[in-house]
């Protein structure tokens, strides 16, 4: 017995000294950048919604499940993309959501994102109140007067402010939560693919340009995923494709106009880097090029949705090997995909921006 002990003893120091060790180095490395926002949709919610009077929130089990904190309004079985960009940034804490943010949390960066929100203001209105991207720009020009607030005058808050680094996901909202909802919104019956690829892409140039006269100079902006292979398109009917065809290539044209639009951009403003994030070219393709062909424990949902919103029922178990899934729900990828975009996107940062 006294045996047993005395070698536990040694280990339990030993395991100590590691976490000691660990702890030392997250505190002593400062991050690749002072500063991360983040913008956009249900992506890259943390929890921007729990407040809000809308469906799309989820701040119970089963979502986060993998998450040490659990349920925390990422819509996802544990951590996000914007999580993973962070982590591999360098930050030691989470970038918080601006709903519940302290005031000294504002000063590394702030998550605006907000499920259900879009490019266009009445995006994802049907499902209640979210906020769009014009009004989280409004609530960036909050956080700028606070930090300008916070070191003590304008000059230093844009000195902070161009060192940041900016990512925005969002654009989905406004073809599964707009276009292809006819039954909620005019846009499919006013506009081609071709011609709504074209009004979302003028409206999002003039948010960007607006975030560049908030003193951003490291923007990076992602394309859109193959929306028409999501469970939730799919379960309307593919007409024998893998996935829904006209989804993808109306995606695709918007994701054409906005690699445009960057380069565009770049050319416009040469104190500033934009950089396009291609999602169909990243690492997940290979995953999503399985669900195109079909192999269903990829394309199934992970948890049990209810069939008016599309995300899980709450309370009910998940599939156990989250890992084996590309969705948790019938819209939003488990954290596996997040963490292979988040890790491509960083390593597009590191050639392009950092
Ligand atoms: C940002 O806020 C300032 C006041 O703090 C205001 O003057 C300005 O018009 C705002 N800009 C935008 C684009 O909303
Ligand atoms: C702004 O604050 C910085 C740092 O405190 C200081 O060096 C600078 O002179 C200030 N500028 C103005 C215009 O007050
Ligand atoms: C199925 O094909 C019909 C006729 O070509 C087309 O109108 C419809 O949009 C297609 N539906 C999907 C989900 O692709
Ligand atoms: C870039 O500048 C050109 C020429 O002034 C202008 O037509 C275009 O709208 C600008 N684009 C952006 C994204 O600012
Ligand atoms: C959706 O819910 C209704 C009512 O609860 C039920 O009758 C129907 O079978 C469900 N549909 C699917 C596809 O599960």
């Amino acid at each position: 017995m006294a045996l047993a002990v005395m070698n536990i003893i040694p280990i339990i120091f030993m395991f100590s000294l590691i976490i000691f060790t660990n702890l030392q180095t997250l505190a002593l490395c400062a991050p690749q950048v002072p500063c991360f926002f983040v913008f956009g949709d249900s992506l890259v919610d943390n929890g921007n919604n729990n407040q809000l009077k809308t469906e799309a929130k989820v701040n119970y089990l089963p979502y986060v499940k993998d998450f040490p904190q659990g349920p925390t309004g990422r819509f996802t079985n544990g951590r996000n993309a914007a999580d993973f960009i962070a982590e591999l940034l360098g930050f030691d804490t989470f970038i918080p959501p601006f709903a519940t943010a302290q005031e000294n949390d504002i000063i590394k960066g702030l998550n605006y994102a907000s499920g259900s929100a879009g490019i266009r203001d009445e995006t994802g209105e049907q499902l209640g109140d979210r906020i769009s991207l014009d009004r989280q720009l409004v609530n960036h020009n909050h956080t700028i007067s606070r930090i300008a607030r916070l070191l003590g005058n304008g000059t230093s808050a844009e000195e902070h402010l161009g060192k940041c680094l900016y990512y925005f996901v969002v654009g989905s909202n406004d073809y599964i939560n707009n276009y292809y909802m006819p039954e909620y919104y005019p846009t499919s019956s006013k506009y081609t693919p071709e011609e709504y690829a074209t009004v979302l892409i003028q409206q999002y140039s003039q948010q960007l340009r607006t975030l560049y006269n908030f003193g951003a100079r490291k923007v990076s902006i992602s394309g859109l995923g193959p929306l028409g292979c999501i469970p939730e398109e799919l379960a309307r009917g593919t007409n024998g494709s893998a996935c829904v065809d006209v989804i993808n290539d109306a995606v695709q044209l918007f994701n054409d106009k906005l690699e445009l639009l960057v380069n565009d951009l770049n050319r416009n403003f040469t104190d500033a880097k934009f950089i396009y994030i291609d999602a169909l070219d990243l690492k997940p393709e290979e995953l999503f090029s399985l669900v195109r062909s079909g192999i269903s424990i990829l394309s199934k949902p992970c948890c049990k949705v209810s069939n008016s919103t599309g995300q899980c029922v709450s309370g009910l178990p998940t599939c156990p090997v989250r890992d084996l899934h590309v969705f948790f729900d019938n819209f939003h990828p488990t954290e596996l995909i997040h963490k292979a975009v988040g890790t491509a996107a960083y390593t597009e940062f590191l050639k392009v921006i950092l």
